[in-house]
């Protein structure tokens, strides 16, 4: 009986979920995936929740409608403002990045003191904040606005990147926050300065990287999922197939993305969304 490969469908407001859909692939490499950058109308961190729910709708519906049988909500903060309202809107399971997040700072913490970095909007929404505190942990949020600029700039080792850093983390773990022992990287762009950060952050923090344990939190997921539906074509052991979509220039997502992904990006469409 052939085995079923599922599509995976990930959607960011641009081009930091491909680090999520690069921990995907290293989880769950027996899956096609679709991904959705709405490059056009980033960034989403400075936007309002009504905005990006609006958005983040449209994005989920274009993925389902290309065959996405999973969603994956790789934007920080599209999950932390508008994951009920996708999973309301979707056809399909929804898994957000803040949970798997918050799980993971929940079994690594042994204080029960954790800091968590992400953009204006998803630090407002205080969605990891309520969710760790759900879990008994008590949270700092810390906005580091600047950091997605200079990593979309490239800037991922270097001084100015560096000082901006250490200037939010010293904010951030102050006031009784200093002997938080967790770091969470609550944006899409952090992983790619993770080495950074893990220089300018306290030595006794550990930093947990929300895409891995979303990664883990699909897998699961599409094991229930697999179980109860037939099985359909698709060979085992065979590479994924990847396609994107964006809304902005094709060739900027190519260039920039690889850096991300970590791999040549090829089969990218421009999607032209109706407002
Ligand atoms: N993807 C966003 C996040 O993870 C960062 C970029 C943006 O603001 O659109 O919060």
């Amino acid at each position: 009986m052939p085995t079923r490969r599922p599509t995976i469908g990930v959607f960011d407001s641009g081009f930091g979920g491909l680090t999520v859909l690069k921990a995907l692939l290293e989880l769950i490499p027996d899956a096609d995936y679709i991904y959705f950058g709405d490059t056009a109308r980033l960034p989403y961190g400075s936007k309002s929740v009504e905005t990006v729910g609006r958005y983040a709708v449209e994005a989920a519906h274009y993925l389902e409608a290309h065959g996405a049988e999973v969603l994956v909500i790789a934007c920080n903060t599209a999950t932390a403002l508008a994951l009920d309202r996708i999973t309301a809107a979707a056809h399909v399971p929804v898994v957000g990045v803040v949970e798997p997040g918050a799980d993971a700072a929940a079994s690594i913490s042994s204080n029960k003191k954790v800091v968590v970095i992400g953009t204006e909007a998803t630090v407002s929404s205080h969605a990891y904040r309520k969710a760790l505190e759900a879990r008994g942990i008590e949270a700092r949020e810390k906005a580091c606005p600047l950091l997605v600029p200079l990593v979309e700039e490239g800037w991922v080792e270097h001084a100015v990147t560096e000082e901006v850093a250490r200037i939010y983390l010293a904010e951030a773990f102050a006031d009784g926050f200093q002997e938080a022992d967790t770091l969470v990287l609550g944006c899409t762009h952090y992983p790619l300065i993770k080495t950074l950060l893990r220089r300018v952050a306290p030595g006794h923090v550990s930093i947990v990287d929300s895409a891995e344990s979303t990664a883990g939190v699909v897998a699961e997921r599409l094991k229930e999922l697999l179980q109860a539906k037939t099985p359909a074509s698709g060979k085992q052991g065979s590479e994924p197939q990847l396609k994107f979509f964006a809304t902005d220039s094709v060739e900027k997502f190519r260039r920039l993305g690889e850096r991300f992904l970590g791999r040549v990006i090829c089969n990218v469409q421009h999607v032209d969304l109706k407002e």
